[in-house]
């Protein structure tokens, strides 16, 4: 069955569901929210609903209920090749099924059907100073590309809110087709002199990614982990949210994706890979290019520390032990570039900074992320321009936030509108005079 048939009678069985719950139960408490948790950013204040992904913090990410190794274990993989295609990773998420090698064939091939990327992009692109950030860029082709969404012309149409998912369903598959083509651009023009690879009309989704960035393999098989490992984090995270919270107000996925983006672009969230490796860089500098010793990484740590900064790639909002997605990047090295010298560097990384997180006391997670690990193996394989890291991880996490927008339109999630009270309120609610 091809995957918008299937995904129909995932919707059609799954509504009942949250009608039942509405009707019959939406006055039972689920949670309370406290002081805190109000000011503190609504850490784990549980009112997002998601079956796309869950994160325990403990455990990690499951996808659709399955943890990483499942996940990759269960997909189906391109000929010869030892990691799975992401064209079924994203049949997974919106179905919550893995595929048959068929329907991921028959996906890779719908997805090279969408995949032309209007010139006007480019020319948006060509016309922008060359040393905006990429990110920026990526966002900025997104959002252009919003004249064309089937969602917004279904809307003036006259949007029947039962068949909304559909016209949502085609812009991301559009959207997810041209992502790639758009990443590889922005990085061919600004760091390859401007020269450009045309995609391959007959690689999948990560091997063409890779064609198209100029690395040879095993890139591509880097690539296929990469986007699926980077593709959801369940709803709170800020990229997730922030495309949820636009799509609301029936702002159509390019609107929803290119805000999303943004919120990723930022040093706490996605632009930490980057951080990662400039931090590195630092290291390096400072020892006027010497690798740098387990005691060279103490006294660093400790100066960001009492510098005010945070140590990037470390800490996070909802885990509590080491991410898994920093594990299975961390396999790939090991099997892929065991000698890589700042690979080297990252692993020492791991045995220096959860102790020193530790003694100073503040981070709740004092483990690594998955940021801590991806740059190195980007930088092993001359993708050096760390400035470029955050798009790629968009690239993947699109894959997640634009599958919750298709269900967010299948289910009728209203308009997102939580409730702000002054700081006198919550002062007289504490019994402060
Ligand atoms: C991810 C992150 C934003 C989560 O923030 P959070 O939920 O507020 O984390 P915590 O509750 O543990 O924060 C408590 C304190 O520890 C600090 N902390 C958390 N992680 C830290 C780190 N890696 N280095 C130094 N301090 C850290 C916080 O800044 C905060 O300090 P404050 O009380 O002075 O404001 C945070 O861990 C961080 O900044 N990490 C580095 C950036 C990064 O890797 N981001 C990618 C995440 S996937």
């Amino acid at each position: 069955m091809k995957l918008k048939e299937t995904l129909a009678a995932k919707i059609e069985a799954a509504r009942p569901r949250t009608t039942r719950l509405l009707k019959e139960f939406g006055g039972a408490k689920i949670g309370e929210v406290t002081v805190a948790q109000a000011i503190g950013g609504a850490r784990g204040v549980k009112c997002l609903v998601t079956d796309i992904s869950y994160l325990d913090p403990m455990e990690g990410i499951r996808f659709r209920g399955h943890t990483i190794p499942e996940t990759l274990k269960h997909l189906p993989k391109p000929k010869g090749k030892a990691f799975p295609f992401v064209e079924g990773h994203l049949h997974l998420l919106l179905t919550g099924d893995f595929p048959t090698a068929g329907q991921v064939d028959e996906l890779v091939d719908e997805m090279h059907a969408r995949r032309k990327v209007p010139q006007y992009v480019f020319d948006v692109l060509r016309a922008m100073p060359r040393d905006s950030h990429p990110m920026t860029m990526f966002s900025t082709a997104i959002l252009t590309m919003q004249r064309d969404s089937e969602f917004k012309t279904a809307y003036e149409k006259g949007l029947d809110k039962l068949t909304a998912w559909e016209p949502m369903y085609e812009d991301v598959l559009t959207i997810m087709a041209r992502l790639p083509v758009i990443a590889a651009y922005i990085y061919r023009m600004k760091y390859k002199s401007d020269t450009h690879i045309a995609a391959s009309e007959t690689l999948d989704l990560g091997g063409n990614f890779a064609h198209m960035m100029g690395v040879k393999s095993p890139y591509d098989e880097l690539m296929r982990l990469y986007f699926i490992l980077h593709s959801d984090h369940e709803s709170g995270n800020a990229s997730a949210h922030t495309t949820h919270l636009v799509g609301s107000t029936l702002s159509d996925a390019f609107y929803s994706l290119s805000a999303g983006m943004n919120a990723l672009a930022g040093p706490l969230h996605g632009l930490a890979n980057q951080e990662v490796l400039r931090w590195i860089q630092g290291v390096y500098d400072k020892l006027g290019g010497k690798v740098p010793s387990k005691e060279d990484l103490k006294a660093f740590v400790w100066e960001t520390l009492n510098s005010g900064q945070v140590i990037p790639g470390y800490g996070h909002a909802v885990l509590r032990k080491t991410d898994p997605r920093y594990e299975e990047q961390r396999n790939f090295c090991l099997k892929y570039l065991p000698n890589d010298e700042i690979f080297q560097v990252v692993s020492m990384l791991y045995d220096v900074v959860p102790p020193i997180l530790e003694e100073q006391g503040k981070a709740k997670n004092p483990w690594p992320n998955v940021d801590a690990q991806s740059g190195v193996i980007q930088w092993h394989y001359g993708v050096t321009e760390y400035d470029f890291y955050t798009v790629m991880f968009g690239v993947g996490r699109a894959m997640g936030v634009l599958s919750n927008l298709v269900w967010d339109r299948a289910l009728g999630y209203p308009i997102e509108r939580p409730k702000s009270l002054t700081t006198a309120m919550i002062e007289a609610a504490v019994g402060i005079k």
